[in-house]
């Protein structure tokens, strides 16, 4: 497991390795929201020698418009970016697996939406959750683009919804990360996200878990699945390959992986 702080990680390791009866789980700290922190951390995750399954769940919900430290939105640098190149970095170890996999985690809204390559860095205006769901959009479009890639080498990449949850990221959503009449959905959101001791995360994360354990998806590769488990098509623009090279191209300016 990866998280950016000792404290708030071990904390979280401590009470799975408690629940799950499982003492082989270990900590490795890392921040995805840049390239150098991408790189370090899969240097280190490189260690590792095998990797089986990589879940890409770090997530970014920001509320005003802010760039990662090489000079891209931060939705994107961190939604995006960081799953796509951390994935090509451990590619090494993925590629040592029976049966590799690759699991992207997406989220904002349970119907998927369409990629507007013009608008990858919220340069049509910075709209909080949607910018957030946009990026995400984006995720999905580069899963399908890393599922075709990756085909041949039988490695697997999948799309994954966990549905909403109240966590540290959901609670932060602030009226100004709300663009428009959604701060009229204020109240619902307060309700929505309301701390619940983990209680709607741990049935969100059921979705993952699935994804990631089941048999059911040994061969499935480029799909979507949402909360339900149920596969689902994504949208039309994220099985276009000019669309694919758009969000690349911007990607790789920073910096080719
Ligand atoms: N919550 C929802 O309602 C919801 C709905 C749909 C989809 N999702 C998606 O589900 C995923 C998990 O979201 P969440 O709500 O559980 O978020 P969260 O509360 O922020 O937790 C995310 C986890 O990732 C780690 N993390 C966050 N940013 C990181 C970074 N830059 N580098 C490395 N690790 C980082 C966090 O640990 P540290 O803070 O210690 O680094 C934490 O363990 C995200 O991809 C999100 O978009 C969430």
């Amino acid at each position: 497991m990866v998280g950016r702080d000792r404290q708030r990680g071990e904390a979280a390791r401590k009470r799975l390795v408690e629940e799950s009866g499982n003492p082989l789980i270990d900590l490795v700290l890392g921040d995805v929201s840049s390239i150098a922190g991408v790189d370090a951390l899969a240097e280190k995750l490189l260690q590792l020698e095998r990797i089986d399954v990589l879940v890409n769940n770090a997530g970014y919900l920001g509320s005003e418009r802010r760039e990662s430290q090489d000079g891209l939105e931060l939705h994107l640098a961190a939604n995006v970016l960081a799953p796509w190149r951390l994935t090509h970095a451990l590619l090494p170890a993925l590629r040592t697996s029976d049966s590799p996999h690759v699991l992207n985690v997406t989220g904002g809204s349970p119907k998927p939406k369409a990629v507007d390559v013009e608008n990858l860095q919220a340069e049509k205006g910075f709209k909080g959750i949607m910018t957030y769901m946009h990026s995400k959009s984006c995720l999905e479009a580069l899963s399908v683009a890393l599922s075709r890639k990756l085909d041949e080498e039988g490695i697997r990449v999948n799309v994954v919804f966990p549905g909403n949850a109240s966590t540290v990221m959901s609670r932060s959503l602030s009226l100004k990360g709300m663009p428009g009449l959604l701060k009229l959905m204020r109240p619902l959101f307060l309700l929505m996200f309301a701390e619940d001791g983990g209680k709607s995360a741990a049935k969100a994360s059921r979705s993952t878990v699935w994804a990631v354990t089941s048999d059911a998806l040994r061969k499935r590769s480029g799909a979507y699945f949402d909360t339900n488990c149920k596969e689902k098509k994504m949208h039309p623009s994220a099985y276009d390959s000019k669309v694919h090279q758009g969000i690349i191209s911007v990607i790789e300016s920073v910096s080719a992986v």
